[in-house]
């Protein structure tokens, strides 16, 4: 059979839009060294083992978490799932469980059927208001509900997801009894799988109260940063599919400026991309311009949330690590502090369980994340918790325009 052939885009074409998604919680098009997590969760879902259904996404802000869940549950979905999603700003989790456990039963259940017969017996109007507005077990204990709707999905030969992001907010009484509620479905023999992401500083705390054992026994993922070459291949794949494309010394560049870290990927992406204008081909020089506003916009969303609460010796601490170009002596940081050696150990410790420096070698030290050297000199010049671009735009208000 003769294929149509797909129309040649044009890359002056508005609609062909900048590919590259630099938001938290934005799915990109290319997913970069994921494959063996995706690999191990199809699995997970295929095989019986429960214990490798019940995961754990940790990781630095930006660093990917809320892009696997999801990416996790459309897998599960693809797989015939259902999926409950929780949020932890919700008021009660419980709440909601319910609420949208009973949603599903809405649509799954039988006997939400035999409800609107029962009723159609009496109205039309009112049966099809009915339906909408109660389901028949809506009374029942949240048990009961969800080992119904965990039957009914196991019999539609799926399972039920439950998903919770944001894990580090969480009220940990309302976990607990969540989490009970998920052992008690996979005690019953239901094919179940419970997903979290969080900020890993968060999450070890959170592990580190009691009551806590599910999580701390769920399959760990540790997200993070990608190796730059394949920074590179991302970026330069999803260029690949739109009506422009890189120069393999650009695509290199931007994968150097990225650090291999998934939201700079991101970021370099989508200003090379900018910078190009209505050209066919991002060269070079629009990455390499790329790169301060790259950085500032690290320093604004990453670094700005995770430095502005540090107590004023782990900021010195920080700082004195400012001379060393590659990783520090931690000697030599107690000397810059005028502390003793054995103080320091514990401001570094503290450091490490931040996720702001991590171990370099013996008796030295590193950041934990690209560009934090530039954010705190940033800091040194232009003051704690200063903006990296102050605006200092003036613009008329709606309240100004109104009253014109
Ligand atoms: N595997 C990946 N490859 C390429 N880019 C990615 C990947 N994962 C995430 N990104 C990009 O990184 C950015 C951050 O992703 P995401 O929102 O998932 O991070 P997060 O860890 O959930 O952050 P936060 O802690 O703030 O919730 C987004 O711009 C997203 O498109
Ligand atoms: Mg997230």
């Amino acid at each position: 059979m003769a294929r149509t052939p797909s129309p040649i885009p044009d890359p002056h074409d508005p609609r062909a839009g900048n590919p590259f998604t630099p938001g938290f919680g934005l799915t990109p098009i290319i997913l970069a060294g994921r494959d063996l997590a995706i690999e191990e969760f199809t699995a997970a879902l295929a095989g019986n083992v429960p214990e490798a259904r019940a995961i754990l996404i940790s990781g630095q802000r930006g660093a990917g978490k809320t892009v696997l869940l999801t990416e996790f549950r459309e897998l599960a979905l693809e797989a015939g799932w259902t999926d409950l999603r929780l949020h932890t700003s919700s008021t009660s989790l419980l709440d909601e469980l319910r609420g949208q456990a009973i949603a599903h039963l809405r649509e799954l259940d039988p006997r939400a059927e035999t409800s609107r017969l029962t009723s159609a017996s009496i109205s039309a109007v009112s049966a099809s208001r009915d339906i909408r507005e109660r389901y028949r077990g809506e009374g029942e204990p949240l048990t009961v509900l969800l080992d119904r709707l965990a039957q009914l999905t196991d019999e539609d030969g799926g399972g039920l997801l439950i998903t919770l992001d944001e894990l580090q907010s969480v009220d940990r009484d309302q976990l607990h009894a969540l989490t009970q509620h998920v052992q008690d479905l996979i005690g019953s023999g239901h094919a179940v799988a419970f997903l979290a992401a969080g900020v890993r500083t968060g999450v070890d705390a959170l592990l580190d109260h009691e009551r806590t054992t599910f999580l701390r026994r769920a399959h760990r993922i540790e997200v993070g940063s990608v190796d730059v070459g394949t920074a590179a291949e991302a970026i330069r794949m999803t260029i690949a599919d739109t009506p422009k494309s890189i120069t393999p010394e650009a695509a290199v560049l931007a994968g150097e400026i990225s650090c291999g870290y998934p939201y700079l990927i991101q970021l370099i992406g989508s200003k090379a991309w900018q910078n190009s204008g209505d050209a066919d081909v991002i060269e070079i020089e629009d990455v390499a311009g790329a790169r301060e506003t790259v950085i500032a916009a690290m320093l604004k969303n990453v670094h700005g949330p995770a430095l502005r609460g540090l107590s004023p010796r782990k900021r010195e601490y920080l700082h004195a690590m400012l001379e060393d170009e590659g990783p520090s002596n931690v000697g030599d940081i107690a000397r810059r502090m005028g502390i003793d050696p054995r103080n320091q150990s514990t401001y570094r410790e503290r450091l490490i369980d931040d996720d702001l420096i991590r171990p370099a070698g013996r008796g030295f030290v590193e950041f934990a994340l690209p560009y934090l050297a530039e954010a705190l000199r940033h800091e040194a010049r232009e003051g704690v918790g200063a903006d990296v671009e102050p605006d200092k735009g003036l613009r008329r208000s709606h309240r100004a325009r109104k009253a014109r």
